[in-house]
């Protein structure tokens, strides 16, 4: 029976995988004229061409070599449509830009105002904040020039390999690490070992889905410690798995395996889930056959005792 299962839903992973990759074409970001003409003033010195030929000579090319933006990058980022100066006052128009520009640069929640001063709220609940009020901002997890939507994304280990590196760049790396703190940096390995495999789990599922209260729109900010982090397998690995409204709801729409009997069709097309990716009518077959088989068993024990009884009683 389990290999039936098994056949059954490598089959459809097969077709899913080849539908997928037709469906999956990036969608390429219609560029605003204004915007790229003013970014390629800035771009005219923060790119690898500008620091190979500078366009003046006075410059600081030692400090404008920790300081290139990838201009391809950029357009294909959630911020691709804005201009430079949108986020950079006008200071930075200037070469070379006054001691204070940095103080110029748009926050994150003056423009987006709503989920803006939600996240702000739900950050400040953390010790990420508590501890380094001053030097952790929402730019040290998230760059504004290479930050990309899920959607666009377009696979769940992408979407898992973007976010978890916003951690992973700092929780493994002694260097950005000590920035912070002196204290010793955790292994993530290590802190892993009560899961098997963490490095495998973390190709498929968030450190946000298991450290952050679960929220209906959105990724809830307010990361959560060892005290209150998700370590029941159940959780995932079940027919109502969590990861259907995590990770996986960016991809709700690929449910089409639903209708043909799959639950959690949404995680089956992107991963398979032990114990989450599972078929209902197999399920049901499966009880149908136990309760026919049960059933059988019931009448061949009936019919011997009631057959023994007869025997018996014929040679009473
Ligand atoms: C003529 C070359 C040139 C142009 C044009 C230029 N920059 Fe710079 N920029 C530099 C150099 C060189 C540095 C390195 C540090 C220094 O000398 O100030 C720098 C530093 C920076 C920094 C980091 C230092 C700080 O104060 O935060 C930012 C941010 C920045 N530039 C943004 C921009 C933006 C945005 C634009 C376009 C509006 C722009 N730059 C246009 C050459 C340029
Ligand atoms: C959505 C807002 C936004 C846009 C658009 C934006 N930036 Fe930035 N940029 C920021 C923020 C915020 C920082 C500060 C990051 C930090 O504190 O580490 C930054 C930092 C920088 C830095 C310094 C990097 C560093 O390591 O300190 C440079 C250089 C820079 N931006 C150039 C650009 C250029 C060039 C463009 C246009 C192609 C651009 N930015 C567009 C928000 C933006
Ligand atoms: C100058 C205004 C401005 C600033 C400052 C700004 N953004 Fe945005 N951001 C936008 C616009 C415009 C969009 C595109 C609208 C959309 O697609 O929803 C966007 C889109 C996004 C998205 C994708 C949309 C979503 O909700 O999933 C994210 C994530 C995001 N920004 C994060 C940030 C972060 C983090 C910062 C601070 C580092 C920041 N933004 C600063 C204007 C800004
Ligand atoms: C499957 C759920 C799950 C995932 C995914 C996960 N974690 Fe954890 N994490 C936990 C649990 C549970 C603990 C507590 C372990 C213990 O009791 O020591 C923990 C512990 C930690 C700790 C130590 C916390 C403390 O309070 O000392 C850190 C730091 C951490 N995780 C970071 C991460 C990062 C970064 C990622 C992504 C690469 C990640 N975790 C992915 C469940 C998870
Ligand atoms: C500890 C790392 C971390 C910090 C700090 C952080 N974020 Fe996020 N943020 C994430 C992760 C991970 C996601 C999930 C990625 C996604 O959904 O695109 C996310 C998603 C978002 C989104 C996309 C919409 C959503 O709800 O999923 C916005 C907007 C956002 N963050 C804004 C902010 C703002 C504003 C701040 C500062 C107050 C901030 N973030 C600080 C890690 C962080
Ligand atoms: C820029 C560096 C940096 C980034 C990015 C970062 N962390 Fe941390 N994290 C730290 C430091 C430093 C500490 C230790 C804080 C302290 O105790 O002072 C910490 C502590 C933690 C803890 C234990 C504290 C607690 O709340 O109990 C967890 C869990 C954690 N981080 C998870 C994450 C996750 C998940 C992400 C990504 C969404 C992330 N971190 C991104 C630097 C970072
Ligand atoms: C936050 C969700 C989540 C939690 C919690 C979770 N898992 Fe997983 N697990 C996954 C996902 C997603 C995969 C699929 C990985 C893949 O194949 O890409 C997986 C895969 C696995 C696999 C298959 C690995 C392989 O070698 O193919 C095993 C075994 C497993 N998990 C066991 C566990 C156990 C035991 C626990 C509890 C201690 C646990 N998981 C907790 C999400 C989770």
């Amino acid at each position: 029976m389990k290999i039936a299962r098994m056949g059954t839903v490598f089959a459809v992973l097969a077709c899913l995988g080849l539908a997928g990759a037709a469906a999956a074409a990036p969608a390429a970001s219609a560029d605003d004229e204004d915007a790229t003409k003013a970014n390629a003033e800035c771009l005219g010195c923060h790119s690898e061409q500008g620091l190979q030929n500078p366009p003046r000579a006075d410059m600081n090319l030692r400090g404008l070599a920790n300081l290139l933006v990838s201009g391809e990058r950029f357009s294909k980022s959630v911020h691709g449509e804005e201009a430079c100066k949108d986020c950079h006052g006008a200071s930075y128009s200037k070469y070379p830009h006054e001691g204070n520009s940095r103080f110029q640069i748009k926050m994150c929640p003056e423009c987006h105002k709503t989920a803006g001063r939600e996240k702000q709220a739900q950050f400040q609940t953390t010790l990420h904040f508590k501890n380094h009020p001053y030097n952790f901002t929402c730019t040290s997890c998230h760059d504004p020039h290479t930050l990309q939507k899920p959607k666009q994304l377009g696979s769940a280990k992408r979407v898992a390999a973007q976010d978890n590196g916003m951690c992973r760049d700092c929780h493994d790396s002694d260097y950005r690490w000590g920035k912070f703190t002196t204290k010793e940096r955790p292994n993530l390995l290590e802190i892993h070992k009560w899961q098997p495999n963490p490095e495998l789990h973390w190709q498929s599922v968030r450190c946000v889905d298991c450290h952050t209260p679960p929220q209906e729109n959105g990724t809830n900010h307010a990361l959560v410690g060892k005290d209150k982090a998700e370590r029941d397998c159940v959780t995932c690995h079940s027919s109502s798995s969590s990861l259907r409204t995590r990770l996986y709801r960016f991809f709700a729409e690929q449910q089409q395996v639903a209708n043909k009997g799959f639950l959690n069709g949404a995680v089956l097309t992107q991963a398979y889930v032990v114990g989450a990716t599972r078929n209902e009518w197999v399920d049901w077959g499966t009880w149908a056959i136990t309760a026919f088989l049960l059933f059988g068993l019931a009448v061949h024990g009936g019919l011997r005792i009631l057959f023994h009884q007869l025997r018996q009683r014929r040679d009473r």
